[in-house]
């Protein structure tokens, strides 16, 4: 492990601003917060950054279909947005939006110096245009037949049937999915960062970070395959930040995407302190910033964004951590194959905590997907979380009632002390990603302190008058076991651990791990969990395939 005091600047993607959020970005969300959560109890400063992305051909269309303007649909999906991971307790210091005047500046700031170095290439392309609809169509909205196989209904970009990817242009009978029409061809000039000039410094991130392996393979791969100029400019009508020098050419969105975050800390830093983006993030900075993504997005982030930064004179990713794609009972989730969950419709069933765990269940420091099984969730949360984990406490409890629920002086220290031992091996995989085996540990603990209780049987020791204090020494010993695995297990479920906090009356922190509590008044026994029940599973099963 690192000892360090580095300022550390995490971010989660930056969702759409075109909807309410899902299953897929809540995964993303907690494996980043359970991260922040896990670097801030070993005393790490860290800023937390997100925001909605608010550019971009969709959040046009959907701003016009909802007849309302983009400024005020971004608003209300961005605010939604925010409420829904507030209440995942996701705790984001900031989460603002792309549509900002900080992301204004820094986008023009980052282009212009590229600019300036030479790295902005112009070049006339020729592209479909929706006369009817008056659009530049982008690759998803139109379809025709392959060029190469002459499948039917493929879109523009790659063949879904031979897998040939082909330009929008080569098309055969091309059809607007606007208007049905067959789209013009119209010839404009484009604006392009020249990925390429910078392979040398690409070369040399790649070299130095840890990025996984799977994603070294595919970034080599991409160098062997040649980088491309990357196509950073789109026509009117489009919504977005102004391209300066034009009147009708904008950014494109994943231009001003990521520059998002350094948007979001700036805006960020005005608010709490005195200090910019540009002291924090700036090339010479000691601070360390990590990026969590999906799979889908990875070439945003490993190949031009690491250029735009260099460009702009600010400091490239210490790291970019990959997360493979949730799919849904086995299934990819989709809204139009009705099986699809959104992150509010959960919350009407089931608490927070209970999903929390079981992304962590399954989360490792690997690309690969990862299935959302409710029954496999109901299990596994019954099984764990309050088969062995609470049930420490509530079977340990009735035993201190005689003396008013006070922990003894005496304690067996011997079991205390392995389970506190553990604490750097369960952290190191914590901060490795590797929550599905930091979650095992930590149930192995679980089942030993369950193993103690049933070995010493305080029950039959409790029949008789004489045996009082050591029936209390197993309990109190107990209770401390339980109160580990609180502060192990308090990144993944922080709501839960705080409920266990003001029933052991002890607002500890993970320093302070070491201290039993000893001769210590707890609070009366409530029960701390509930089990989740079928009819509860079923609603989601429910919800989900309703599209
Ligand atoms: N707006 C861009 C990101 C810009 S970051 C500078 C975007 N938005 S998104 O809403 O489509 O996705 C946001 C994040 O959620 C991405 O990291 C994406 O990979 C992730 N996921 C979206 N669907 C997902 C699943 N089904 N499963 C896991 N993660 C998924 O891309
Ligand atoms: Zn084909």
């Amino acid at each position: 492990m690192t000892k360090n005091n580095n300022l550390l600047i995490i971010t989660s993607a930056l969702p759409y601003a075109n909807g309410p959020l899902h299953f897929g970005h809540l995964l993303e969300h907690i494996q980043t917060d359970i991260w922040v959560r896990t670097n801030r109890a070993m005393n790490k400063n860290c800023i937390y950054i997100c925001a909605s992305d608010a550019h971009g051909t969709p959040i046009m269309l959907k701003a016009e279909e909802e007849g309302i303007s983009p400024e005020d649909l971004i608003e209300k999906v961005t605010e939604q947005q925010k409420n829904s991971l507030v209440k995942f307790n996701i705790q984001h210091d900031n989460y603002y939006t792309t549509h900002s005047e900080e992301n204004k500046y820094f986008s023009e700031h980052i282009f212009n110096s590229a600019d300036k170095k030479g790295l902005i290439l112009r070049k006339k392309i020729k592209q479909l245009f929706d006369d009817t609809k008056g659009l530049f169509l982008a690759d998803r909205y139109v379809q025709g037949e392959c060029p190469k196989c002459g499948a039917k209904n493929q879109y523009g970009d790659n063949c879904e049937i031979c897998g040939a990817t082909y330009e929008a242009t080569e098309l055969i009978n091309p059809k607007s999915i606007f208007s049905g029409k067959k789209p013009s061809i119209k010839e404009s000039e484009h604006l392009f960062f020249d990925v390429a000039a910078c392979i040398d410094n690409l070369q040399k991130w790649i070299k130095e970070t840890k990025l996984q392996s799977s994603v070294k393979n595919k970034i080599q791969e991409w160098f062997i395959d040649g980088l491309k100029p990357w196509d950073i400019s789109r026509d009117a009508p489009y919504f977005g930040f102004k391209i300066p020098g034009y009147d009708d050419k904008y950014f494109y969105v994943w231009l001003d995407a990521p520059i998002g975050y350094i948007a979001s800390l700036e805006n960020f830093l005005k608010k709490e302190k005195n200090k910019t983006s540009k002291d924090l993030w700036g090339e010479k900075s000691d601070t360390e910033i990590y990026h969590f993504i999906g799979k889908d997005i990875m070439n945003f982030h490993t190949l031009f964004w690491p250029c735009m930064l260099e460009a702009g004179g600010f400091k490239k990713p210490t790291n970019v951590f990959i997360h493979g794609f949730m799919t849904l009972n086995g299934k990819k989730m989709s809204k139009s194959k009705k099986n699809f969950l959104l992150v509010d419709d959960y919350l009407d069933v089931l608490k927070p905590d209970l999903i929390r765990y079981y992304l962590a269940s399954k989360l490792s420091t690997g690309v690969d997907d990862l299935d959302m099984d409710l029954k496999d969730f109901q299990k596994k949360v019954n099984t764990d979380l309050v088969g062995k984990f609470v049930n420490i406490a509530s079977r340990s409890q009735g035993f201190l009632k005689k003396d008013g629920n006070k922990l003894s002086q005496s304690l067996d220290l011997e079991i205390i002390d392995k389970f506190i031992s553990k604490k750097e091996e369960i952290f190191s995989l914590f901060l490795s990603r590797d929550f599905s085996k930091a979650i095992k540990e930590i149930m192995q603990l679980a089942d030993k302190a369950n193993q103690y209780i049933d070995f010493h049987k305080p029950w039959e020791l409790n029949k008789n008058e004489d045996n009082l204090e050591d029936v209390k020494k197993i309990a109190s010993t107990a209770i401390n076991l339980f109160r580990i695995l609180n502060l192990y297990l308090e990144p993944v479920i922080p709501e839960t651990s705080e409920k266990i906090k003001n029933y052991l009356k002890s607002n500890q922190s993970l320093d302070d791990l070491s201290t039993n509590l000893i001769n210590h008044q707890i609070d009366i026994f409530k029960p701390l969990m509930f089990r989740i029940e079928d009819v509860e599973i079923n609603k989601l099963n429910e919800i989900s395939q309703n599209g």
